[in-house]
């Protein structure tokens, strides 16, 4: 229980990675919040880490939704010790691809998910 009172933050915590990453913490004693896009995962994840985490929905390459995600959490939780910027990988209908199949708009998209995501989940969770 080395992580009793700590709040963590996983992005893209409701399947795959994120969710191994979210129940390794709750194990350590960790409460928090777990989020995506997918309603019905993030449901039944959040059920299965139990009392201590909950699901908030947002798309990480929205700086709207993550300013909700953190305005909630702060609500919720009053700080956050742990942040895991998980959420990423394939762009929902546009599979990766070899440079001479890659266009600007599916070099946009890759980029916003996984670069410009991860940069803006890391400025907004700052309670500044
Ligand atoms: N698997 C590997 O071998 C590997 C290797 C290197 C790096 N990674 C990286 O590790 C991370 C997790 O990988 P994984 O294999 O667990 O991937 P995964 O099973 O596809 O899970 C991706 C997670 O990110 C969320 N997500 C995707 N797009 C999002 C968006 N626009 N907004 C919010 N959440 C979004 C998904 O939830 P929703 O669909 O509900 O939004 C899901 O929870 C990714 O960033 C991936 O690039 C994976």
């Amino acid at each position: 229980m080395k992580l009793k009172n700590k709040v963590a933050v996983i992005t893209g915590g409701n399947s795959g990675i994120g969710f191994g990453i979210a129940e390794a913490l709750k194990n350590e004693g960790a409460m928090g919040v777990i989020t995506g896009r997918n309603q019905a995962t993030l449901d039944s994840s959040a059920k299965a880490l139990g009392e201590a985490f909950i699901g908030i929905k947002g798309d990480v390459t929205k700086l709207s939704d993550l300013e909700t995600i953190f305005k909630l959490t702060y609500e919720k939780f009053g700080k956050i010790d742990t942040l895991v910027v998980n959420a990423g990988g394939i762009v929902d209908g546009v599979p990766m691809a070899g440079i001479e199949d890659v266009t600007e708009e599916s070099f946009d998209l890759y980029m916003d998910l996984n670069l410009k995501s991860t940069y803006f989940t890391v400025k907004k969770h700052c309670p500044i």
